[in-house]
């Protein structure tokens, strides 16, 4: 992370803070930028100390969206061939360990779609949500007509996507984009303190919630349950099962072992 020029890494205790920083052009997410944070997604997974990460942005910008100087002198050939965009972002939709996005100020385009990859997303009240590809001749490339549409539904995500209009954190709160919505100053308190509460719990137990609500998006409902029902089977056989138990009927706090 050390190399990073565009990226923050800072511990928490069990959580690692992850900043978008490239201030000068609101956070776009360059092709630096993503590889960088490729890189630090994939130390994060390897590192047992950590339970649970955030990414954030600016005050100003969770990040503004796939950097437009890279992407005009680009032809089909180019973004075909390279399978741009998916092939790089989707690192941060490929983690196993829970990562929340802290949004504050604009969150476009593909950063609406970065944030939308993490598991949940804790707005600020000062966070403005939109996909304004539209705008610019183009449409959502990253997930932004069909993550927003599972988020939000057809009609939301239709007059976002098509009109590329703007909306604040209390819109998206009312439309089940954002989990919760914090003022500014709270922002990266509360994600990390939330972070920090999910990093304490039993490793498999979160790895496996995670995966089994990730499945809701892939399977017809009979399948989604039967993952569910293995995946709660299959939490009996941990370490993580024998002491919360143990914990809670004693009348004791329960201290996990990541197994
Ligand atoms: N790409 C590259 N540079 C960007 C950028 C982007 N997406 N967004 C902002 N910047 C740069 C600006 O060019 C400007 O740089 P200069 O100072 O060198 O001119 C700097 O960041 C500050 O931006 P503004 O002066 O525009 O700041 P503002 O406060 O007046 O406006 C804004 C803020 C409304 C977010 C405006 O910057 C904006 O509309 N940005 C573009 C948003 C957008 O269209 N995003 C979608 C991109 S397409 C995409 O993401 C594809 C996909 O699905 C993956």
């Amino acid at each position: 992370a050390e190399l990073c020029e565009f990226i923050g890494a800072e511990r928490r205790g069990p959580v690692m803070l992850v900043t978008l920083e490239r201030p000068k052009a609101l956070n776009a997410l360059c092709d630096q930028l993503t590889r960088e944070l490729t890189t630090v997604l994939d130390a994060i997974e390897d590192d047992d100390s950590i339970g649970a990460a955030v990414l954030t942005g600016s005050t100003k910008a969770f990040a503004a969206g796939a950097d437009i100087k890279e992407m005009q002198p680009k032809g089909f050939a180019d973004v075909y061939l390279e399978d741009f965009i998916t092939s790089s972002w989707e690192r941060t939709a490929r983690m196993r360990k829970p990562i929340i996005a802290a949004v504050s100020g604009y969150a476009l385009g593909g950063g609406a779609e970065l944030a939308m990859m993490c598991d949940f997303i804790i707005a600020s009240d000062t966070a403005k949500f939109g996909q304004p590809e539209i705008t610019i001749g183009i449409l959502p490339g990253a997930g932004g007509t069909q993550r927003l549409t599972r988020a939000v539904g057809k009609s939301k995500a239709m007059d976002l996507v098509l009109t590329g209009r703007m909306i604040d954190a209390e819109e998206a709160e009312r439309s089940g984009l954002v989990a919760r919505v914090v003022p500014a100053d709270a922002l990266i308190d509360e994600a990390v303190a939330a972070a920090t509460t999910i990093a304490g719990f039993s490793r498999p137990a979160v790895l496996m919630a995670k995966e089994s609500v990730g499945r809701a998006f892939e399977t017809p409902l009979a399948e989604g349950l039967r993952f569910e029902r293995r995946m709660f089977h299959a939490a009996f056989a941990t370490e993580g099962q024998a002491e919360g138990m143990d914990a809670f009927l004693a009348k004791r706090d329960a201290h996990y072992s990541g197994r």
